[in-house]
């Protein structure tokens, strides 16, 4: 770890204390990675200023900033001194002034084997108060993580009324914002919209779930409308599971202003005399390739670095819900594992139901909190279904909900305290007209919530796979456990404890795969993905819907966290009927499994889809680990949605196209390719074969020139076998 205290001209001669990707230049501080560069002034009693992000810049340009007209902006603005814009931090202190002074005290570089961090420490001119801004770069990808540490070093309580983790300019012009946004069924849509006068609020305060209704995520397109493969784009992800907030204020000045962090609202922080409050990592990449370039940015960043067991394969599932509900039962549970098994899949989820003993769990309106299983349900318990599964050779997994309670259970009649509620008021009920958030905020609560896990994987060491779902808001602000003077602080108590149960739960059981669900995709996530291998993108499971949705959630998460399943028809949510080969190309595009009930499926069927399961085990490390190229986007209403992955090596590629408007006469766009090696040919075998005969280029091989500046014809039309909804999956094999 290097300190450098600088000052003014004295901190030119430290000038060449350089690491690989954070190198101090005089007083600037070069934040690189391989094609990225965030560049700051950091010059001793001054503001922190920042001068640049997006390419990487040669150190000689970064000397030369100044003259191209650069003037630093406050990298940290903090209310009450000289900043009469929005701040990134407000704080009152124990006299009372609420304003902070904010200048450079030192810097310091660390590195390790994956990355390079600069922190800068920031004090207050007055008062012992400090805030360290720390960037982190990754040396393999692009990307820099971005955060603060705020810390009391006085000797009474200040109240932090403001903390966000990053503030972050961008130059005005003809400049676009995309990010996600929906609500339970409709999760992760696409909208894209100018950066107009004003302040665009990107917000969640649901308590609990923090990506049904909006995203923590952005792009931002500087070079005019967003597109897939062309044009500078930056992206934010804030890494964050309970409320937040993303500003964009466009005013008076030159640039757009991100700020960026937890939600303040009703939220206000005490730190004691001695302590720090870490906030969130804002996670940022560059991509002068368009849209599809800053997802692949994201996409390598989770997989290397962010989440749960990004190297490795996703397991092919069956999943009970759709298939039983409530009704679980052993013969069922064994048929259905007998089922999956038979058609090479790899893993059966018991979902829901399972548990409950003086309160058995027949409904949503009782049981949760009581994770004993319903012997008159499955007298074997677990281990007998563990077993059975082992006979099968599939391995097993469980549905649990551990943050909830129900009124109705055995837990709340012991610990009726252990609740989220208003002190002295009626307790708010949620599902099923009984659920209730159980207070993380309290160390009892984060003990019995780890033991839920612990008991499980004590008591049957078999299970592979945790569906860890969580279907209530924060509905009544209070905590039995916080103290008057500290009630503000539940909302951002309440996901330290979260986090800390995860960290113990990962630290005794490293290779257990999690599913993150939260009403279906209410987690979807960088705030949870650390502990979590993925997420349920949708209790929705319409296919037409979910490519909507799928392509929204893969602007920043990577096919192995996106858990997409084909399931029955007409549709449990919307009643669509679309055919199967149509629902298997577009769960083929995610972590493929399955969600119904095997035994209702015609033997053609099953046949179906048993040799869609061999089809995607033969491109899984293609569609998990490639690179993402969208190529015509289902929200350009062009009749056809289509995307692809490309293996890193450019040997093979596998192409979707689905028929997204089937109303008769629409002409549809012949789509480019994108990613591959324009001097290799690529032979093509259809994958999930539609019935009739094969595609003319079946077995043919073509260039991946030809492939990316024609593209194939797609044989769209309607047939009494797919309806109006065709679609194809293509296996590019390089010779
Ligand atoms: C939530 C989940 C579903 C299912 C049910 C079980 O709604 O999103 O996938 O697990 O709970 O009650």
């Amino acid at each position: 770890m290097k300190k450098l205290f600088l000052a003014g001209a004295a901190a030119l001669a430290l000038s060449l204390c350089a690491s690989a990707q954070v190198k101090v230049l005089g007083d600037r501080i070069a934040v690189n990675t391989a094609n990225n560069s965030l560049i700051l002034s950091a010059r001793s009693g001054s503001s922190l200023g920042f001068l640049h992000f997006g390419a990487r810049l040669s150190d000689a340009d970064i000397e030369a900033l100044q003259f191209a007209g650069v003037r630093p902006l406050n990298a940290y603005p903090a209310y009450g001194q000289g900043e009469i814009r929005e701040d990134a931090i407000a704080v009152t202190h124990p006299d009372g002034n609420m304003s902070l002074d904010l200048v450079v005290e030192n810097v310091i570089t660390d590195s390790s084997r994956d990355t390079d961090i600069a922190c800068i420490t920031l004090k207050d001119k007055v008062y012992d108060f400090r805030v360290k801004v720390y960037y982190k770069a990754f040396k393999d990808v692009d990307m820099i993580e971005t955060w603060t540490e705020i810390v009391n070093d006085g000797k009474k309580p200040v109240v932090l009324r403001k903390f966000d983790s990053a503030f972050l300019p961008f130059h005005t012009g003809d400049v676009w914002v995309s990010h996600l946004y929906g609500t339970w069924a409709n999760e992760g849509r696409l909208v894209e919209e100018p950066l107009q006068r004003g302040t665009l609020r990107i917000e969640n305060k649901d308590g609990v779930r923090n990506s049904h209704t909006s995203h923590a995520e952005i792009m931002i397109s500087l070079d005019g409308k967003p597109s897939e493969n062309t044009g500078s784009v930056i992206g934010a992800a804030l890494c964050y599971s309970g409320n937040y907030h993303l500003d964009i204020i466009t005013n008076d000045t030159d640039y757009h202003r991100l700020f960026a962090g937890i939600s303040p609202d009703n939220s206000t922080l005490t730190l004691d005399k001695g302590e720090s409050f870490r906030t969130p990592e804002l996670a940022i990449t560059f991509s002068d390739e368009g849209l599809s370039g800053a997802s692949r940015n994201f996409h390598r960043w989770a997989r290397a670095h962010k989440i749960a067991h990004g190297d490795r394969e996703r397991k092919i599932l069956l999943n009970s819900w759709e298939g039983v509900y409530f009704n679980i039962n052993e013969p069922g549970m064994d048929q259905m594992m007998g089922d999956i098994a038979s058609m090479g899949g790899e893993l059966f989820v018991m979902d829901d139901g399972w548990f409950g003993d003086k309160y058995p769990r027949l409904n949503d309106s009782s049981s949760l909190g009581d994770w004993v299983v319903d012997k008159n349900k499955l007298p074997n318990g677990v281990g007998g279904l563990v077993e059975t599964a082992r006979k099968h050779g599939i391995s097993f997994g469980i549905w649990i909900e551990p943050e909830m309670a129900n009124t109705v259970s055995e837990l709340y009649e012991k610990h009726p305290d252990w609740i989220i509620n208003a002190p002295g008021r009626d307790v708010v009920k949620g599902r099923g007209g009984s659920q209730v958030v159980l207070d993380l905020s309290n160390p009892a609560v984060q003990d019995y919530v780890f033991s839920i896990v612990d008991n499980l994987m004590t008591d049957y060491p078999g299970i592979d796979y945790i569906k860890w779902d969580a279907n209530m808001s924060v509905s009544s602000h209070g905590s039995s456990y916080l103290p008057a003077d500290r009630q503000s602080e539940l909302n951002i108590r309440y996901h330290q404890g979260f986090a800390a149960v995860c960290d113990r739960i990962r630290a005794k059981y490293p290779d257990l795969t999690i599913q993150a669900c939260a009403s279906g995709g209410g987690r979807a996530s960088y705030g949870v993905l650390p502990w979590f291998d993925e997420f349920w993108v949708s209790d929705n499971t319409d296919a037409l819907q979910r490519i909507y949705m799928q392509w929204g959630t893969s602007y920043f998460f990577p096919s192995i966290t996106m858990a997409s399943h084909i399931s029955a028809v007409p549709n449990h949510t919307v009643y669509r009927v679309t055919p199967l080969k149509f629902r298997i190309d577009v769960a083929m595009s995610g972590r493929l499994g399955m969600e119904l009930q095997p035994k209702d499926m015609t033997p053609e069927e099953i046949a179906q889809c048993k040799q869609a399961i061999a089809d995607y085990k033969s491109v899984r490390p293609v569609v998990q680990f490639g690179d993402i190229y969208r190529l015509v986007s289902p929200y350009d209403n062009l009749g056809v949605a289509s995307m692809m992955y490309v293996g890193q090596d450019k040997s093979e590629a596998v192409f979707y196209w689905w028929r997204i408007d089937n109303m008769y006469d629409s002409h549809l766009p012949r789509v480019k390719m994108a990613g591959l090696d324009p001097d290799r040919n690529y032979r093509i075998v259809e994958l999930d074969k539609a019935p009739g005969r094969p595609l003319s280029f079946e077995g043919r091989s073509f260039s991946g020139s030809f492939l990316m500046d024609v593209g194939l014809e797609m044989p769209g039309g309607f047939s009494r076998d797919l309806q109006g909804y065709a679609s194809r999956v293509l296996h590019l094999i390089a010779e």
